[in-house]
């Protein structure tokens, strides 16, 4: 039987199986599932599609790289993803796979229909194709490098069946005339309208020249190009050719990342137009986190991994910081720093503080139950707050609906400043030891209750589990994410409130930080030696070596592996904000590499200059608190507290350069 909800269908990018998810990816999932929470307090019965990418060149070499067929490959990755996705608390309502059967039928099937309707033909091709973006670069002379990813593209002459996007041109313009909010944000909207204006080459949309994809029904060997296939990803997840009995599409919203608009509300749309079937409402292109000013790649060093940061901080504070300091739809700057000041000051200081004060005061004079009515007449400074319990409603609701996360949460926020505020001039810690004033201690506890009941509500897409946590420290029964968030609730009944924790304790940031780093830097780098001394975080240099247990025994070709030279210190400087980190410059005999050691405790820098070292060269680099370091210093790891104690050549001279072995 059908729900009589109404539906709302909404999509992450099918990502692609040859990288794994770094931040960047995590965001348009989380803002995917906030919104999903979201629409599903609203009354609506939700879908969110995520899934994997998984054809194309770039997928038949890595598999050949791994020394796997390609279906092992990319099955691995899929469940790379997957299961993070699953461990982050944001799952997919449907994960769909490239290589599921569902899509390649889906795929198949919206091919004929384009080509029954005359918009395939036959054709050769000649061009500069990029084979990370897998696609065509579009004007590029031989010897260019992709305008995107800014590496050389490949001369590729093929025979191909094109789509005649050029006829869409008109339909396209009318399109998004009719529709003004199918391209969100607006400059977004601007860019691609001016961009079909400059009129559309039609598009080849098969391949011969690659292996590893969707066959052409008796057309072998063209297999599909990759967009054509990824694209109908979001169809197939919902019933493909049978969608209309599931009732989802068309999709609601497409999220997106600002790269990949242009597949999105351009050749999109055309393929749907083409086979007649109906087209999504909405794509928002939100933008990218930065690192240092540049997307973050594997290559660069400069990727941030959610995971060590869901483990330090909880993945609430995560969510939170990517929907709170970043206005959706521009470039941000991803910074740890800026990930805890925020955890310390909005949430353990902001949420948390509010929570367990009003919730330990009704433990210590209330014997744990919360009031069901003010017990003193209302005042102008209690209806104050309740006044603004109501506009927060609306005014959250209306940033929501937007996608404005940013400013619904600051409207949340204000709400919890002005209950401080309200607590800090009411003093019911005061009114409890006065003679004459519990009845307003009461009407005080039960004004700020019901005020930080609603914040927990309304913030429940964003914090999910924190919300929950308190919600129960409240006493409140209900299944928060069933609530009803558009209504005012009547007032609570006396109800027994739950055992008090704090839901976000404050943390040390510098450790913090470091922690995430040597979390990050082990996921990235699995095979790493443990202890070094560049590696600061307690983590990895408390009790040291010694106290690990014995590892696996291993051959000689795995030691030969470790490239370590004799180094000579050049320059040794203290890193600001990062207490046990030094910033080295080291001399290895062919280069002097910038190398970061977790000893500033323990050694002055300037005593360093000169000194020999032993220097691991052939490790990733990798950054420490945004310093880059490329190489490790080896040190013994020595005491409980893992004083590290610089290995080195005393008794003779050694050059600089020597290999140890
Ligand atoms: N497979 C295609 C999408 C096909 S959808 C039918 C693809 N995959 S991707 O894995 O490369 O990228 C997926 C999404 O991640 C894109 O929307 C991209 O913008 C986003 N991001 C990748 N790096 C990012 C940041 N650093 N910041 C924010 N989003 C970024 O493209």
């Amino acid at each position: 039987m059908q729900s009589e909800k109404p539906k709302f269908y909404l999509t992450t990018p099918i990502y692609y199986t040859n990288g794994l998810p770094h931040i960047g990816h995590t965001y348009t999932t989380v803002v995917a599932d906030a919104i999903r929470r979201y629409k599903r307090m609203r009354g609506y019965e939700v879908v969110m599609t995520t899934g994997t990418d998984e054809h194309g060149v770039n997928v038949e070499r890595a598999a050949q790289k791994a020394g796997i067929p390609e279906s092992e490959y990319v099955a691995k990755m899929a469940v790379a993803w997957k299961s993070l996705w699953d461990e982050l608390g944001i799952p997919a309502d449907e994960f769909v796979r490239t290589t599921d059967i569902r899509h390649v039928r889906t795929v198949q099937w919206l091919f004929k229909l384009c080509k029954e309707n005359g918009y395939v033909y036959k054709g050769n091709y000649t061009g500069q194709y990029c084979i990370y973006d897998n696609a065509f670069v579009t004007d590029a002379k031989p010897g260019d490098n992709c305008p995107d990813c800014g590496r050389p593209t490949e001369t590729v002459t093929e025979e191909n069946y094109y789509f005649k996007l050029s006829a869409f041109q008109k339909p396209l313009l009318d399109f998004y005339k009719k529709n003004p909010t199918f391209i969100q944000p607006e400059t977004r909207k601007n860019e691609i309208v001016s961009f079909v204006e400059g009129g559309l080459k039609d598009l080849s949309i098969t391949r011969t020249t690659v292996r590893w994809g969707i066959p052409v029904p008796g057309e072998e060997p063209h297999v599909f190009y990759v967009w054509f296939d990824a694209l109908t990803a979001y169809l197939s997840a919902v019933g493909g050719p049978d969608f209309e009995k599931r009732g989802f599409w068309p999709c609601d919203l497409h999220l997106v990342g600002k790269d990949i608009i242009r597949f999105h509300t351009v050749y999109w749309p055309a393929f749907l137009m083409a086979a007649m079937l109906p087209v999504p409402k909405q794509v928002w292109a939100h933008g990218w986190f930065l690192m240092d000013a540049s997307k973050m790649s594997k290559s660069k060093g400069n990727v941030v991994l959610p995971r060590p940061i869901a483990n330090m901080l909880g993945m609430d504070a995560m969510r939170y910081f990517l929907l709170r300091d970043v206005v959706f739809g521009q470039d941000g700057n991803f910074s740890y720093d800026a990930l805890v000041t925020r955890y310390n000051s909005d949430l353990a200081n902001g949420l948390g503080n509010l929570a367990s004060r009003v919730l330990t005061m009704i433990e210590q004079h209330l014997d744990g139950m919360a009031p069901g009515k003010p017990a003193a007449a209302e005042d102008a400074r209690d209806l104050q707050v309740n006044e603004l319990r109501q506009q927060t409603i609306v005014q959250a609701c209306k940033h929501y609906d937007s996608f404005e996360f940013t400013r619904a949460l600051e409207t949340i926020w204000r709400l919890i400043a002005e209950v401080d505020k309200y607590l800090v001039e009411t003093k019911p810690w005061v009114l409890i030891k006065a003679a004459g004033s519990f009845d307003q201690f009461v009407t005080t506890i039960y004004t700020a209750y019901n005020a930080l009941r609603e914040v927990l509500i309304l913030a429940h897409p964003i914090l999910p589990d924190a919300t929950r946590k308190i919600w129960k420290q409240m006493g409140q029964t209900a299944e928060l994410n069933t609530l009803d968030i558009h209504l005012d609730w009547p007032p609570v009944a006396n109800v027994r409130i739950g055992k008090i924790e704090a839901a976000f304790p404050r943390v040390d940031k510098q450790e913090a930080i470091e922690r995430i780093e040597a979390m990050a830097n082990e996921e990235l780098n699995p095979t790493q030696p443990p202890a070094p001394a560049a590696a600061p975080a307690p983590a990895a240099t408390a009790g040291g070596a010694a106290a690990a247990p014995a590892p696996e025994k291993i051959g000689i070709e795995d030691f030969t592996k470790v490239e370590m030279r004799v180094g000579q210190i050049k320059t040794a400087e203290r890193i600001v904000g990062a207490d046990k980190l030094l910033k080295l410059t080291v001399d290895i005999g062919t280069e002097i590499r910038q190398i970061c050691a977790g000893i500033a405790q323990f050694y002055e820098p300037e005593k360093l200059i000169g000194r020999k070292v032993a220097v691991v060269v052939n490790l990733a680099p990798r950054k420490l608190r945004g310093v880059e370091s490329n190489g490790m210093i080896v040190a013994a790891s020595v005491g409980p507290e893992g004083r590290p104690v610089l290995a080195g050549f005393p008794d003779e001279d050694v050059e600089v350069g020597a290999r140890l072995k």
